[in-house]
């Protein structure tokens, strides 16, 4: 077995490493801006109420834990695809495999990728930590642009240039909004000449919507997504429920496929419950029965409309606070702040100042200051403004 003496032990994962040192640090005040998941004003990430509901009925009326169908639980994908996509009008339609998780999702793409024969998919960096990997875990290149420009704006013409490099038919991944890490999306304006390129060259696009909801509003968060797919003769959606449902460990998500020539979308169906067979095989039941019931239902979805809605206007607030917190510390720098939307902050700073927070001021931030907006409070956003004034100046 000696194949196996040449693998060298990998470093910890560096988020779910900053997890373990928030837990084991001591200190009272300490503050989490670090994980990736939404929190209320107590620090906690609770079950929906939409949900709770939702469990309870499944609860009750459960007759059998025989498998789910490798594309979906009945009726996930259809409601989800409406949440997503809106009801089509036109020429194109929907087809969907539900997958664990929004990760589940892009892993398939990346399978179906692979499978397809595409070489390179483009990634602009900084990204969520495991994008790249994903890809290269399915031998797919992953080929890179700065998502940001000098001044922190979306760098529409970084992108521009490396998808002139790319061939027809390869593909570029795009955060459809929110995104992680940087908060910064694209101009509808930016859209429509990223979609106008996208058209020119042939390629396709594989949108990652992992936090509908979280930045201006269920459908203008997936305007980008609704954009691309009545254009376009494909376009790949990894969707994750993890956020917008509070569904994290339920492992929830799909992967879509939207287009407008029928015959081939059921061709590329085919090709992914085929990839999903083979790798999960048949998807966790739990948290897409409880997505469905709750799209299915008026009620559930009025009051899992208004949980959104509440997280998202707590988000926009708590961003606010922070502006306001580091005018009055007199902050200067940060300006990017204000163009930001969605669950992440990123201050885009050295990762001496995030040491310096955590060891300092035990205050928890990722990467170069990716900061949960969530886990902010009215009571801890002058601490943090404080925090980093000390910081910058030490
Ligand atoms: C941009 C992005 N895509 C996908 C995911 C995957 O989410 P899930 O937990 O549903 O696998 C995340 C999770 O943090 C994310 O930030």
């Amino acid at each position: 077995m000696t194949i196996f003496n040449e693998l060298n032990l990998l470093p910890d994962d560096p988020i779910l490493g900053l997890i373990d040192l928030y837990l084991r640090d001591e200190r009272a005040d300490k503050i989490d801006l670090g994980v990736g998941i939404y929190k209320d004003a107590g620090g906690n990430a609770p079950v929906m109420a939409a949900v709770k509901r939702a469990e309870a009925w499944l609860l009750a009326s459960q007759k059998t834990k025989a498998y789910t169908p490798t594309e979906g639980a009945p009726g996930f994908t259809e409601a989800l695809s409406t949440l997503v996509f809106g009801t089509p009008t036109g020429q194109w339609a929907t087809e969907g495999v539900q997958t664990p998780g929004g990760t589940g999702a892009v892993r398939l793409a990346a399978e179906f990728a692979r499978r397809a024969g595409v070489r390179n998919v483009l990634i602009g960096t900084p990204t969520w930590a495991i994008h790249q990997s994903i890809f290269a875990s399915a031998s797919v290149a992953t080929p890179g642009y700065d998502h940001l420009d000098v001044q922190g704006a979306f760098n529409l013409q970084a992108l521009l240039a490396g998808m002139s490099d790319l061939k027809p038919g390869e593909m570029v991944l795009l955060q459809a909004s929110c995104h992680n890490p940087t908060g910064i999306d694209p101009t509808l304006e930016q859209w429509r000449a990223i979609l106008a390129q996208v058209q020119a060259q042939g390629l396709v696009p594989v949108f990652d919507l992992a936090y509908q909801g979280f930045g201006d509003g269920l459908v203008e968060d997936a305007e980008a997504v609704r954009l691309f797919a009545a254009q376009l003769p494909l376009v790949l959606v990894a969707v994750s429920c993890s956020k917008n449902f509070g569904l994290y460990r339920e492992r929830t998500g799909a992967l879509f496929i939207a287009g407008s020539n029928a015959p081939r979308m059921a061709v590329i169906k085919s090709h992914l419950v085929d990839l999903a067979r083979c790798i999960w095989s048949m998807p966790p039941a739990h948290g897409a029965e409880v997505v469905s019931l709750i799209l299915h239902s008026v009620e559930l979805t009025s009051i899992w409309r208004d949980e959104v809605g509440a997280m998202r206007q707590r988000i926009v607030m708590l961003r606010a606070a922070l502006i306001e917190a580091l005018h009055r510390q007199g902050v200067d720098a940060f300006t990017q702040l204000p163009l930001q939307r969605g669950m992440f902050s990123n201050l885009g700073c050295a990762t001496s100042l995030v040491e310096a927070l955590r060891k300092e001021h035990a205050v928890y931030a990722v990467g170069s200051g990716r900061l949960n907006v969530s886990g902010l409070s009215m009571a801890n956003v002058d601490v943090v403004a404080q925090a980093l004034r000390d910081a910058l100046r030490a």
